[in-house]
C-alpha cells in the first residue's frame, strides 16, 4: 500500500492506494453509522458485499451523468433524514466520478457538513475527482453549476476495482495520468511508453504518482483563488467544447482532453510535446483527430465558464513536465490549430 498526504492544516488527509483496500474499511470507518452510496452497477459489484461488512445502508442510485442532479440529492438528504444520520455519521462515496461529485455534494451540505470517505473505483476519480474537496452537481443548464467544497476525512484507492472497469473508461482515465505527465513529471510518461507491463505494482506506483500531483496542487490552492490549481485543467479548455459540440455522446471526457492536450501542444508550438502525445494517444487508440465544426467549437470555447473577462484561457506545455496559462492566444492561431485537427 502507499499513502499520499493532501497537507490542508487541519482538514489534511491521507489518501490510501493498494490492493485488497475495500477489506480494509471497517476498520478505517469503524464506530460510527454508515451510509454507502453507489451506483446500481458499481453496488452489485462491490457494494453489496461492502456494506454487509460494514453493517451499513447501501443507496443506490442509477449510473450517469444524469444522477448528479438535485433530484439525486434530494433521494440522499430523504434517506440520510429517514435513517436520523447525524453529524457523528460517515458517508461512503463508492463509485466513479458522478458519485463522488454527488455524494460529496450532500455530504458538504447535509447538516452543514458531515464526514465523507472518498472510495473512487474508475481511474479517473483515483487521480482526479476524488481528491481535492470539489463537489458539484448539475442544474439543467450546465455541468457543476451547484457545488461547494468539502474534504472528504479519507480516499480509499482499491486497485483491485480498476480489473472490472470497462476499457472506454480507463482509457478515459489515462489521458488524464498523461496531463499529470505534461504538466508535471514527465516520469508518468515514461511509465506508459513502451510495453509496460500492467501489474498491480504498475497501478499503484502510476495512481500514487498522479494522486501526489493532484494532492500538491489542492494542498497550494485549495479554493482555486491563487490560480495555480488551473494547470489541472491542461487539454480541458479545447477538450471541453469538443464534448459540448460532440453532444457529450460522440467524445468522452477523457477523449475530448485527450484532443484538447494535442490542440493545446500544436498552439504552444513545442514539436517535442507534440511528438510524445500524438504517440501516447496513439498508443491507447485515442483520437488524435476530431470532425467537428471550428465555428460550433469557437462558440462552445467562448461559453465555457473559463472564459473570464471575455477571455479563453489556455494550459499551454513549455515543455514535458512544465506548462504555463496563456489568455492571449489569437482566435486565428485556434482556428489554423483545430483545421489541423481535421475540423472544417
Ligand atoms: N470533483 C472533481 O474535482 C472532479 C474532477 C474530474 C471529474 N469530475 C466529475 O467526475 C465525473 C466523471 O467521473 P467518471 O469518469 O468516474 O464517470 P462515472 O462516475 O460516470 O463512472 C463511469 C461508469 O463506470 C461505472 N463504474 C465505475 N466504477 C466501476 C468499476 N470499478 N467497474 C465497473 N464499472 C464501474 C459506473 O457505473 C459508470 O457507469 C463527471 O461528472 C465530472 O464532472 C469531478
Ligand atoms: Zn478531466
Amino acid at each position: 500500500m502507499s499513502k499520499v498526504r493532501v497537507n490542508l492544516k487541519e482538514r489534511s488527509y491521507d489518501v490510501l492506494i493498494g490492493k485488497g483496500m475495500l477489506g480494509r474499511l471497517p476498520r478505517l470507518a469503524k464506530g460510527r453509522r454508515i451510509v454507502i452510496i453507489t451506483d446500481y452497477t458499481v453496488g452489485a459489484l462491490y457494494g453489496k458485499k461492502l456494506s454487509k461488512k460494514l453493517g451499513a445502508c447501501l443507496l443506490q442510485l442509477p449510473p450517469g451523468e444524469i444522477t448528479k442532479s438535485i433530484a439525486g440529492t434530494s433521494v440522499i438528504y430523504d434517506k440520510l433524514i429517514e435513517l436520523g444520520i447525524n453529524r457523528d455519521g460517515l458517508i461512503i462515496a463508492l463509485g466513479g466520478g458522478v458519485i463522488g461529485d454527488l455524494a460529496g455534494f450532500t455530504a458538504g451540505t447535509y447538516l452543514r457538513g458531515i464526514n465523507i470517505i472518498q472510495v473512487p473505483t474508475t481511474l479517473l476519480a483515483m487521480v482526479d475527482a476524488a481528491i481535492g474537496g470539489k463537489t458539484a452537481i448539475n442544474h439543467p443548464k450546465g455541468k457543476n453549476l451547484i457545488g461547494v467544497f468539502h474534504q472528504p476525512k479519507q480516499v480509499v484507492v482499491d486497485i483491485d476495482t480498476l480489473n472490472t472497469l470497462p476499457s472506454r473508461e480507463l482509457k478515459g482515465g489515462l489521458a488524464e495520468v498523461i496531463k499529470y505527465g505534461f504538466i508535471k513529471d514527465p516520469g508518468i510518461l515514461k511509465m506508459l511508453s513502451g510495453n509496460p507491463q500492467v501489474n498491480s505494482n504498475f497501478w499503484i506506483k502510476l495512481i500514487t504518482r498522479c494522486a501526489a500531483i493532484k494532492a500538491e496542487v489542492v494542498s497550494k490552492d485549495e479554493r482555486e483563488t491563487t490560480g495555480y490549481r488551473m494547470i489541472l485543467n491542461f487539454g480541458h479548455t479545447i477538450g471541453h467544447a469538443i464534448e459540448a459540440v460532440g453532444g457529450f455522446k460522440k467524445f468522452s471526457h477523457g477523449e475530448a482532453v485527450g484532443l484538447g492536450m494535442l490542440a493545446a501542444a500544436k498552439i504552444s508550438g513545442k514539436r517535442e510535446a507534440e511528438a510524445k502525445l500524438v504517440m501516447l494517444l496513439k498508443a491507447l487508440k485515442l483520437p488524435t483527430t476530431v470532425k467537428l465544426k471550428v465555428k460550433d467549437l469557437l462558440l462552445a470555447l467562448k461559453l465555457d465558464k473559463k472564459a473570464r473577462s471575455g477571455k479563453v484561457r489556455f494550459v499551454l506545455p513549455v515543455k514535458i513536465g512544465q506548462v504555463t496559462i496563456k489568455d492571449n492566444v489569437p482566435e486565428a492561431k485556434v482556428v489554423s490549430v483545430l483545421k489541423e485537427l481535421g475540423c472544417s
